[in-house]
């Protein structure tokens, strides 16, 4: 079993630091579970992983992450992915011009080292296997990385890179916004076939609605940079029926 750790994290815009937008934030992942991070918008869900993957444009300001005890703060965000973090990205670009298949034997390519170079054969016996376990038409790889994709498809391509890096832990950042039903469940579906021993999975996600497909170990609740309430699948179907304001009234009774 491996750990992910995350130590009273606080995380900034690198171009504000003084001003937080994760406040002392604790979470352990470990492989094996599945973790949903359910919050209102604004909360800071897309900053977290961010942060916790190396995107330039966010500080770590105080606080740690650690994988199996070691911290991963000094670490570039590419010696972050091989240490075993995938970043799913909310809004994924578009690349004219290259297949899927190029794209992810360059994303192979890049984790080897110098001078070494990907066996194609191995590559696409692979690359297919894994096309055949998520139940994705070979044809798909032909295409441009997400240009003129569906909803469905970018989450496709998404699952299927994730599928190829194999990660530790993989940090998924939903908004239903955009999400259509068909797109839901080729991530739902995908989770679920890779999900298992060997991944830890943070899942962000602004509705219910996605947990209704991907059965989560734990819930944690986030409001304005923290986790205010964890539990069980149960739960999210509480926040589905009694909304964030819920937790704004709680949090305020507490504190007075
Ligand atoms: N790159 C950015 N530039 C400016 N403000 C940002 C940026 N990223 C996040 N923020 C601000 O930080 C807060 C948290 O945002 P975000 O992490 O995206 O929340 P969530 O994913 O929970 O909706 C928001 O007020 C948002 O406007
Ligand atoms: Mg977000």
């Amino acid at each position: 079993m491996k750990s992910l750790e995350i130590r009273d994290l606080t995380v900034a815009l690198t171009a504000s630091p003084e001003q937080p937008i994760v406040k002392g934030l604790s979470l352990t992942i470990n492989t094996g579970e599945v973790h949903a991070i359910m919050g209102p918008n604004g909360t800071g869900k897309s900053t977290l992983s961010k942060a916790i993957a190396g995107h330039p444009d966010y500080q770590i300001t105080g606080g740690d992450v650690l994988i199996d005890g070691e911290s991963i703060l000094e670490m570039e965000p590419d010696e972050r992915a091989r240490a075993g973090i995938f970043l799913a990205f909310q809004y994924p670009a578009e690349i004219p011009g290259v297949s899927i298949a190029n794209f992810l034997r360059a994303a192979e390519q890049a984790r080897l080292a110098e001078g070494e170079n990907v066996d194609a054969a191995a590559y696409y016996k692979r690359l297919y296997a894994k096309m055949d376990d998520l139940k994705i038409d070979r044809k798909f790889t032909a295409r441009s990385v997400n240009e003129g994709f569906s909803g469905g498809e970018k989450k496709r391509c998404e699952i299927l890179q994730m599928a190829m890096l194999e990660p530790t832990f993989a940090l998924m950042d939903e908004t239903d916004s955009g999400l259509d039903i068909d797109a839901l469940k080729v991530v739902a579906e995908g989770v679920n076939r890779l999900r298992g021993e060997r991944l830890g999975v943070m899942m962000i996600t602004h509705y219910q609605r996605l947990l209704d497909y991907i059965i989560p170990d734990f819930v944690h609740v986030m409001y304005d940079g923290r986790i205010v309430k964890s539990g069980d699948k149960s739960l999210a179907l509480e926040m589905e029926a009694k909304g964030y304001d819920w937790v704004k009234e709680e949090l305020a009774t507490a504190s007075a």
